[in-house]
C-alpha cells in the first residue's frame, strides 16, 4: 500500500493569519525549478519569482528589461518545483502601469500560463484601479512600496527611500490604499526601520521587509544574495548564509584540473 504524503499548500489566507498570531513570514526569491525544490523542502513560506531575475539571472543593471514571457518561463519553472510554498510572481515593468485592461490581461496570462498563486505589483495609489481590477478577477495581489526598483530611473539611485516626511506620509497612505483595495500583503523595500514598524502596526495585512528592519511581519531576500552567489553585492541589510560564489569557483577549478590531468573520469565513473 502506498502512503500518499499530503502536503498542505501555504495560501494567502494563511499568510494573513500568520500576522494575527505573530508568526513571522519567510520569503526568498527563486527563478528556476531546482532552487524552488530546495527552498520548498527547507520550509519557506513564500517563493517570490522576482523580476530581480533581470539582475541575477540575466545580468542587467536594472529590472526594466525583463519581459512578461521571461517572467512566465521563470515562474512556471518555480511552480513545478514547489509543492508547499505559495508562489508569488512579479508582474514586469510596463505590463501594469498603463491601462486597467493591459494590467488585467498581463495578470491573467501570468496566472493561466504559470500556475502561480499570487502576483506582486510595485506602486501605490497611481495603480490602485489596476490592482482592484486584478483582485476582482480573483487574483491575490501583494503590493510593493519604498524602493520600488522598476522606478529606479525616477529615484536615480538604490538608496534608502522615505527618509523625508513627505515621502514617508505618501508611503503610509499608499499602504492603507493597498490594504483597502484588497492586497493580501505588502513588501516594504529599503525604508527606515521605524517607518516600516509603524506601517506594519497600522495595517491588518502583513508586511514583508527587505532592508526595512525587524518590525515587519516577515522578511524577504534575493536568494542569490543570501547564498553569496552575487559577488561584491553586500548592502548593510544583507545577511549572507553561504559563500556559494567561492564554493562554485573552487569546485570548478578542481574539475578543470581533474579533466586536464585525466584524473576524471576514473574507472568507477565509466561504463
Ligand atoms: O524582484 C525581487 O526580487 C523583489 C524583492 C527584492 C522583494 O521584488
Amino acid at each position: 500500500m502506498s502512503v500518499n504524503k499530503i502536503i498542505k499548500r501555504v495560501t494567502t489566507s494563511l499568510i494573513k493569519e500568520m500576522k494575527g498570531r505573530g508568526e513571522k513570514i519567510s520569503m526568498l526569491t527563486a527563478y528556476d525549478y531546482s532552487m524552488a525544490r530546495a527552498l520548498d523542502e527547507a520550509g519557506i513560506d513564500i517563493i517570490l519569482v522576482g523580476d530581480s531575475a533581470a539582475n541575477v539571472f540575466a545580468g542587467y543593471e536594472t529590472t526594466l528589461p525583463i519581459t512578461l514571457d521571461h517572467m512566465i518561463y521563470h515562474t512556471a519553472s518555480v511552480v513545478r518545483g514547489a509543492t508547499r510554498a505559495l508562489v508569488l510572481a512579479d508582474l514586469p515593468f510596463g505590463e501594469y502601469q498603463g491601462s486597467v485592461e493591459k494590467a488585467y490581461e498581463a495578470a491573467v496570462r501570468m496566472m493561466k500560463e504559470t500556475g502561480a498563486h499570487a502576483l506582486k505589483l510595485e506602486g501605490g495609489v497611481e495603480i490602485i484601479d489596476n490592482i482592484k481590477k486584478i483582485i476582482h478577477a480573483g487574483i491575490p495581489v501583494c503590493g510593493h512600496l519604498g524602493l520600488t526598483p522598476q522606478a529606479i530611473n525616477q529615484f536615480g539611485n538604490f538608496g534608502v527611500r522615505a527618509k523625508e516626511e513627505a515621502e514617508a506620509e505618501k508611503l503610509k497612505s499608499d499602504a492603507l490604499a493597498l490594504q483597502e483595495a484588497g492586497c493580501f500583503a505588502i513588501v516594504l523595500e529599503k525604508i527606515p526601520a521605524k517607518l516600516a514598524e509603524e506601517v506594519s502596526k497600522s495595517l491588518s495585512i502583513p508586511t514583508v521587509g527587505i532592508g526595512a528592519g525587524n518590525g515587519c511581519d516577515g522578511q524577504v531576500l534575493v536568494v542569490n544574495d543570501m547564498l553569496g552567489m552575487t559577488k561584491d553585492f553586500k548592502p548593510k541589510f544583507l545577511r549572507q548564509y553561504a559563500n556559494l560564489y567561492e564554493q562554485i569557483t573552487t569546485a570548478a577549478s578542481q574539475y578543470i584540473a581533474d579533466v586536464k590531468s585525466s584524473e576524471y573520469p576514473n574507472e568507477n565513473e565509466q561504463y
